[in-house]
């Protein structure tokens, strides 16, 4: 029997965002979505097994190839990059990296602190426009940051703008635009590419499909 096909997927909003695209190619997607605490959902009719991963992960697991194929956001292999394929854009889950201030407030005058998730993205944000910065890591609630003296500036993802909004920042720059991506490890997409290929041509058509 063939073995499965092995995708990583990111718990959370990504996945979410993604679902409906795998249910139009061929996914049950109950198996996927289902509230449990599994990290492997296998869907033997579609030949496909699922690894539940946090969103950050999903690229080791691919580029290590422990997964054949992973669902991720272009900012986190922009974090941190590695060695895969990208074979298809989802054109979901579109937001913006930003860097961010307090409304109103004048951009500081030395160095400015900031904080971010992306520490690696803001580096070279900062050395591309010729700022010197110094950049602090936070795991989340990054906006708080500049409210409580830890940063003067954040680079931060912004989706719908309410989270700037509800905590008094605005947008100062733009870094990139973020969507979520198909990633593939470079040996599967190779050597397994009878599985491969026409699951990646079913999320191509879904993709097409999509606003039809
Ligand atoms: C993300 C991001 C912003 C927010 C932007 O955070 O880091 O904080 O969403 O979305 P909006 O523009 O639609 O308000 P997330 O919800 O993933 O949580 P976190 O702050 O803990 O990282």
């Amino acid at each position: 029997m063939t073995e499965l096909l092995t995708v990583a997927l990111p718990k959370g909003r990504s996945l979410r965002a993604v679902a409906p695209l795998l249910a139009k190619a061929g996914v049950n997607v109950d198996v996927v979505l289902a509230d449990d605490r599994t990290l492997i959902r296998e869907n033997r009719a579609a030949g496909v097994r699922f690894l539940l991963l946090k969103p950050d992960d999903v690229p080791t697991y691919v580029e290590y190839g422990s997964a054949d194929l992973g669902v991720c956001g272009r900012d986190v292999l922009m974090e941190r990059p590695c060695d895969i394929y990208q074979p298809l854009d989802f054109g979901v889950g579109r937001c913006r990296m930003v860097v961010a201030g307090v409304r109103g407030r004048p951009a500081p005058t030395g160095v400015p602190r900031v904080a971010t998730k992306y520490p690696r993205c803001a580096t070279e944000h900062f050395a591309r426009i010729g700022v010197q910065a110094e950049v602090v890591f936070v795991q989340g609630s990054v906006e708080l940051a500049p409210l409580v003296g830890l940063a003067d500036l954040v680079v931060d993802l912004v989706e719908t703008g309410v989270t700037l909004e509800q905590n008094g920042l605005e947008v100062r720059e733009e870094v990139a635009d973020i969507s979520t991506v198909l990633i593939a490890n470079r040996a599967a997409y190779k050597l397994r590419q009878a599985q491969v290929r026409p699951f990646v041509a079913a999320l191509r058509a879904a993709i097409g499909g999509r606003s039809g």
